[in-house]
C-alpha cells in the first residue's frame, strides 16, 4: 500500500524534501509528520482535504478534532469574512470576547467566569497556576496517559511507559511536584493521594493521545467525591470533549461538574484558541485589578481573546447551542463504533473500537482498553498499517490517532469508511 501512497504523493515528496531543510521532521507538530511522508495540504472544504498532488481525502482528523462542523463551514467563513474588515487583532477589551465568555457560561456548567489563551497548552499552564494560587498548595495530579499540551509540569505521564520522561529538557524540579495518577481506578487513586497536600486533579473525560479511553461514569463520580472530601480542585481538560460530547461538554454528558475547566480546539472554530473557565470564587483571582502581586495569578497574552477566534467560536457555539447537531453525530459515533467492531469481528480480526460521543479510535488487541496502559500494548504497527492503507485510498486518519466526526461527513463518507476497513479486514484476517 505504500506503493500507492508514493505513487501518488510525489508533489508532496518534494515538498518533504524542502519541508526538512527549515523545518525539523518537515512540520511544524511532530505528530504530524508519518513514514514514509506525510501528504501536504493545499486546501480544505466540508468533509474533505486536499493534497498538493490533487488527491482528496475524507478527513476524520479534522484538525486536531478542532473542526466539528467541518473545513470551511459558510456560517464561519462569512462571520469571519466581516470581522477581517473591522480588524484582525486588537490588543484593547472588545465585546467579542464579552460575547463569547457569555456564551460559554450559559453553556458549560461549571463556568461563571473565563479567560481566553491562545492555546489548549498555555490554558493548562495558567489553570495549574491559578489552581496553586487558589488552594495555596503546590503539589498537582494528573492521569497516566493524560495529554494537556507541552507545559513542563503536566508533560508527564503521558506515554507507556510512563517512567521515560516525555521530553529532553525537563527538569526534576518541574516535574517533582506532579503525582501520576492509574486512569478508571480510584482506590489506585486514593493510594496515590495518601499523605499527600494535593492542589488539583486534572483529567481528560475521553484519553485523547491515551487512546480514545471514556473514563468511567462511576469512577469521575468518585473522583469528585474525593475532590470535594480532600480540598483538591477537580479540573476537567475538555480541549477535546468540551463542546463534542455535548453543548455543555463531558461534565453535561457525564453530569459530574469540575470546579476549572480546559477548553481549546472547537472553542476557536478553526481558529488558535485556548481558555480556561470556573467559578466566579476561583477566577477572581486571575483579577491582577482587584488582588496585588503576590496574591493574584497572572494570566495574559498578546493574542488572548483575538477577535477573528472569538468571532469564529462564538458562530460555532450558536450552531452548536440546541444540541441537535451534537446528537446527531454521538449516534453516528455510535454506529460507527459499533460498524467497526463489527467489521473486524465478523472477519476474525481482533481489535478493540473505543471512545464517546463522536470520537473513536481503534486498537488492536483482544483485550478490554480500558486505561492508557491497555491502548499502548495494543498492536501499534497493524495500527499503522491499517491506517496508511486508508490515506492511501482517500480515507484520512492522523496515524495512530483518534477519528472524530463533523457535521460535513455524509452518509456516504462514512460508507467510504465501512467499505476500506472491511477491505483491510479481509486482507488481512
Ligand atoms: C486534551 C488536550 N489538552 C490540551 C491540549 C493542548 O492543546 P494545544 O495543542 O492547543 O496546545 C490538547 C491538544 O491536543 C488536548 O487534546
Amino acid at each position: 500500500m505504500t506503493n500507492e501512497y508514493l505513487r501518488k504523493t510525489a508533489k508532496s515528496k518534494t515538498l518533504y524534501k524542502r519541508a526538512k531543510q527549515f523545518l525539523p521532521a518537515g512540520v511544524s507538530y511532530g505528530i504530524r509528520s508519518f513514514e514514509p511522508y506525510p501528504f501536504y495540504t493545499a486546501r480544505a472544504e466540508g468533509s474533505r482535504l486536499y493534497d498538493v498532488d490533487g488527491n482528496e481525502y475524507i478527513d476524520f482528523w479534522l484538525g486536531h478534532t478542532a473542526l466539528i462542523l467541518g473545513h470551511s463551514h459558510p456560517t464561519i467563513v462569512a462571520a469571519v469574512e466581516k470581522q477581517l474588515k473591522n480588524g484582525t487583532h486588537y490588543g484593547t477589551p472588545h465585546e467579542l470576547e464579552i460575547n463569547l465568555a457569555e456564551q460559554v457560561a450559559k453553556i458549560v456548567p461549571s463556568c461563571e467566569m473565563i479567560r481566553f489563551t491562545n492555546s489548549g497548552t498555555e490554558a493548562n499552564m495558567y489553570v495549574t497556576r491559578l489552581a496553586r494560587t487558589f488552594t495555596g498548595k503546590e503539589k498537582i495530579a494528573k492521569f497516566e496517559g493524560g495529554w494537556h499540551g507541552g507545559y513542563d509540569a503536566l508533560h508527564v505521564g503521558v506515554k507507556y511507559p510512563f517512567d521515560i520522561p516525555e521530553s529532553a529538557g525537563l527538569t526534576k524540579g518541574s516535574l517533582q511536584d506532579t503525582v501520576l495518577l492509574p486512569f478508571n481506578n480510584l482506590e489506585g487513586v486514593r493510594a496515590k493521594l495518601k499523605n499527600q497536600q494535593i492542589a488539583s486533579i486534572i483529567i481528560e473525560p475521553v484519553l485523547g493521545s491515551g487512546g480514545g479511553v471514556p473514563v468511567e461514569t462511576e469512577f469521575l463520580k468518585g473522583l469528585r467525591e474525593l475532590c470535594d472530601e480532600r480540598d483538591i480542585l477537580l479540573i476537567f481538560d475538555e480541549v477535546i470533549t468540551g463542546f463534542r460530547l455535548a453543548p455543555g461538554g463531558a461534565q453535561e454528558y457525564y453530569g459530574v461538574t469540575p470546579d476549572l475547566t480546559v477548553l481549546g480546539k472547537i472553542l476557536g472554530g478553526g481558529f488558535p484558541i485556548g481558555a480556561f473557565c470556573g467559578s466566579r470564587e476561583i477566577m477572581e483571582r486571575v483579577d491582577s485589578v482587584a488582588h496585588k502581586r503576590p496574591y493574584y495569578s497572572f494570566h495574559g497574552g498578546t493574542f488572548a481573546a483575538n477577535p477573528i477566534a472569538m468571532t469564529a467560536g462564538l458562530a460555532t457555539l450558536k450552531t452548536l447551542e440546541d444540541g441537535r447537531l451534537i446528537d446527531g453525530l454521538n449516534a453516528l459515533g455510535e454506529k460507527t463504533r459499533r460498524k467497526l467492531s463489527g467489521i473486524f469481528e465478523s472477519n476474525g480480526v481482533d481489535a478493540q473500537v473505543t471512545g464517546a460521543g463522536s470520537i473513536f479510535n481503534v486498537h488492536f488487541t483482544k483485550e478490554n482498553v480500558k486505561d492508557a496502559i491497555a491502548a499502548s500494548k495494543a498492536d501499534k504497527e497493524r495500527l499503522l498499517e491499517y491506517d496508511l492503507q486508508l490515506i492511501a485510498n482517500g480515507v484520512f486518519f492522523l496515524p495512530t490517532h483518534n477519528g472524530a466526526l463533523s457535521t460535513a461527513h455524509s452518509e456516504m463518507d462514512m460508507e467510504k469508511l465501512f467499505s476500506e476497513t472491511e477491505k483491510y479486514a479481509m486482507q488481512s484476517s
